[in-house]
């Protein structure tokens, strides 16, 4: 590889922007504030240049709207960047989060260094250490960029971004570093599941992954993990996912992480377990996708990938909560012994399947990661995979689809969703769409009717947890950057779900 991705690093300090000797500093404007100290103070060093931009029209505090101001001297920083907070009754933790994103993504543009960034004037509403947190999440988002194989293009970026959030009040800025700490874990988890996905199936195939889970496991505290080859799998008769790899020489992988916070007994609904898909690629195998963005494929395996860094960020945390995380990796590919259309797999629950589709891939690795969360006894169980392009065509590329069979774990999720960022929207687990799937020569059939694709497929799953306490969540609509996320974020992968669940993990031993 040939360029390290680059370095970001959040803290807060007791400053005035004003005087920071940054390349860019950044303050947040409301669109509905009129007259704010701070704003005005600002205006006046820069000779009334922000009330003249708002006069011109140029710039009115829209949310995700920005403009460069070049200062000339009259403060510290080179740069001034005005970033747009909308209307400040609709303001949340995520316009927070959103606006940092930007302020991160428009230095990096620049090619900047150092950031300083003031965007929580006014925010009375959110505690500073949450403030903290999305914050840092925010810097490390926008900043971001996939580019370890660019090697004769000299991008001219900076290898690193470090980013001050100012206040001008000790304790808030002792609060706003708590934060920070946790938002950083969180950012940074958040960005290597993005090089993950980001990672084309070349480089990053399952015995890839497999090494690359040992090396995070081994650098936290408490993390197990157990890799099941392609032998372990066929003494355990793992056939789904033996199937789906069956194309490939790049074997497939289970992966098995385990977090265990020392001196705990394991509460009721624990062990936790997370299970993501890890489809290194998505050829679609004998069922051959169009070629049309089949190379997107790559990021299926954005499940595994949220797995993975969930497992390291709660590590990181040392949350005491017993959690398991199971990656299902496996490339579908045809090949001279590939599964075929027809073909009738016995899973490891024992249940059978008949294929009538190799590209409905993803829930035959998952059923068998779902069955050993099972044996592991799991009390919770939550699978994440970008499942199925039906998702996508129901819910746009606005949320991730939730299904679940447990009302209270769905509002858990929900509230996770709503405070992280990462919206999810609800989609009906009743008997007909299990009625669906149910198999005629076979126990169950991998595909439903032509509607209603993501629902059929959920309901497969949910086949092979039936009683457990259980919640699928279909990212397929969420794999990689969309508009109006393009603004502050780049192509390609995003990294959905680590904060998601990091957040859930978090209220979850919140609360015991
Ligand atoms: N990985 C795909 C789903 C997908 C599509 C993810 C678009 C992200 C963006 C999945 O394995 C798949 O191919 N699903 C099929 C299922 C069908 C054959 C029943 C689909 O959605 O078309
Ligand atoms: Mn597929
Ligand atoms: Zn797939």
């Amino acid at each position: 590889m040939a360029r390290q991705i680059i370095r970001i690093d959040v803290k807060a300090a007791k400053a005035d922007i004003a005087k920071l000797k940054v390349d860019v500093a950044a303050v947040g404007i409301f669109s509905d504030v009129k007259n704010n100290a701070f704003i005005d103070a600002l205006d006046k060093k820069l000779d009334g240049a922000i009330t003249r931009l708002k006069k011109i029209g140029d710039f009115k505090g829209m949310a995700g709207s920005s403009v460069f101001l070049y200062t000339h001297g009259k403060i510290a920083a080179e740069r001034l960047l005005l970033i747009g907070l909308g209307e400040k009754q609709k303001a949340t933790a995520d316009t927070i989060r959103q606006a940092a994103a930007k302020a991160a993504f428009e230095a990096v543009n620049v090619k900047a260094k150092s950031l300083a960034v003031f965007l929580h004037n006014e925010i009375a509403k959110i505690d500073f250490e949450k403030l903290g947190q999305v914050l840092a999440e925010g810097v490390h988002f926008g900043g971001y960029r996939y580019d370890e194989f660019v090697t004769q293009q000299e991008n001219g970026r900076s290898s690193f971004l470090s980013a001050l959030i100012v206040d001008d009040n000790m304790s808030n800025v002792r609060k706003l570093n708590n934060g920070i700490k946790v938002g950083q874990i969180i950012g940074r988890a958040q960005n290597f599941a993005r090089t993950l996905a980001n990672r084309p199936g070349n480089i990053l195939y399952p015995s890839e992954f497999a090494a690359i889970a040992k090396k995070v496991a081994a650098s936290v505290p408490h993390l197990g993990c157990t890799i099941l080859d392609e032998k372990k799998l066929a003494q355990k008769k793992m056939g789904g996912i033996l199937a789906v790899g069956a194309g490939s020489i790049h074997k497939p992988r289970m992966i098995i992480l385990k977090y265990t916070p020392p001196g705990k007994k394991t509460g009721k609904d624990e062990p936790i377990a997370l299970v993501g898909k890890a489809i290194t690629f998505d050829s679609g195998g004998v069922s051959l996708k169009p070629a049309q963005d089949m190379h997107e494929m790559k990021m299926d395996m954005t499940g595994g990938a949220a797995v993975l860094m969930t497992m390291e960020v709660i590590a990181r945390l040392k949350l005491p909560l017993e959690v398991y995380g199971i990656i299902c990796a496996a490339e579908n590919k045809p090949g001279g012994s590939s599964y075929l259309p027809g073909d009738i797999i016995t899973t490891y629950s024992g249940k059978t399947v008949e294929v009538l589709n190799t590209d409905a891939e993803g829930r035959l690795v998952l059923c068998d990661g779902l069955h050993q969360a099972k044996l592991l006894k799991c009390k919770t169980v939550i699978d994440i995979a970008t499942l199925t392009g039906a998702c996508v065509v129901a819910l746009g590329k606005h949320k991730a689809g939730l299904v679940s069979n447990n009302e209270k774990l769905m509002e858990k999720l929900k509230k996770a969703a709503n405070e992280s960022g990462e919206p999810l929207w609800q989609l009906p687990y009743e008997p007909e769409y299990i009625e669906e799937i149910k198999g005629k020569i076979a126990d169950l059939k991998n595909i439903g009717s032509k509607w209603g694709g993501a629902c059929t497929a959920a309901a497969f799953l949910g086949e092979f947890v039936q009683s457990v306490t259980w919640a699928h969540l279909d990212i397929a609509p969420k794999m990689d950057a969309s508009e109006p996320m393009k603004k502050y974020a780049q192509d390609g992968s995003i990294g959905f779900g680590v904060r998601l669940l990091s957040n859930f993990l978090m209220n979850f031993s919140a609360k015991g």
